[in-house]
């Protein structure tokens, strides 16, 4: 459950980062290289305007999310749809993202990367995979 307290550290986070989490999907592939497996149809060569162009998208859903935090399932819910319906995507690869994503989070905000921070985007990230993953149940 996302405190008074989280939500505002998130929502000061994010409107001074914005697009810094975007090195997130990069880390991904590098990282957890058998995600590649539901980009097959991705040049997924480092900076490539394909991985470049969903990365502002996947910035994008998460800026609305941060807008929506009270309301995640209702702003998130055609994502939900696609994610669960249309590609498959195992719930699993949701957590290996969040794990890039806290990475980049940290390298960016340096010394600003605080525990609460941390565990904020922590609860965050787990709140919106879970929506994102809620119709496989
Ligand atoms: C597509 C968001 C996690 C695989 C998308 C799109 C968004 C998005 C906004 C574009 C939808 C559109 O074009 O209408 C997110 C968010 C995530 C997340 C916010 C979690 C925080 C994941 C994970 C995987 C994944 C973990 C798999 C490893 C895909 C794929 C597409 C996609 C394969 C379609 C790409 C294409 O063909 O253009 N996602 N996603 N997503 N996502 Fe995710």
């Amino acid at each position: 459950m996302l405190t008074a307290d989280d939500k505002k550290l998130i929502q000061q986070t994010w409107d001074k980062r914005v697009g810094a989490p975007r090195g997130a999907g990069g880390g991904l592939f590098i990282t957890y290289p058998q995600t590649k497996t539901y980009f097959p149809h991705f040049d997924l060569t480092r900076g490539s305007d394909q991985v470049r162009n969903h990365g502002k998208k996947v910035v994008n859903a998460l800026t609305s999310a941060v807008k929506n935090m009270d309301n995640l399932s209702q702003a998130l819910s055609e994502l939900s749809n696609l994610h669960a319906y249309n590609l498959r995507v195992d719930p699993v690869n949701f957590k290996l993202l969040s794990q890039c994503f806290q990475v980049v989070l940290a390298v960016n905000l340096g010394k600003d990367y605080t525990p609460e921070v941390h565990a904020a985007f922590d609860k965050f990230l787990s709140a919106v995979a879970a929506v994102l993953a809620e119709k496989y149940r």
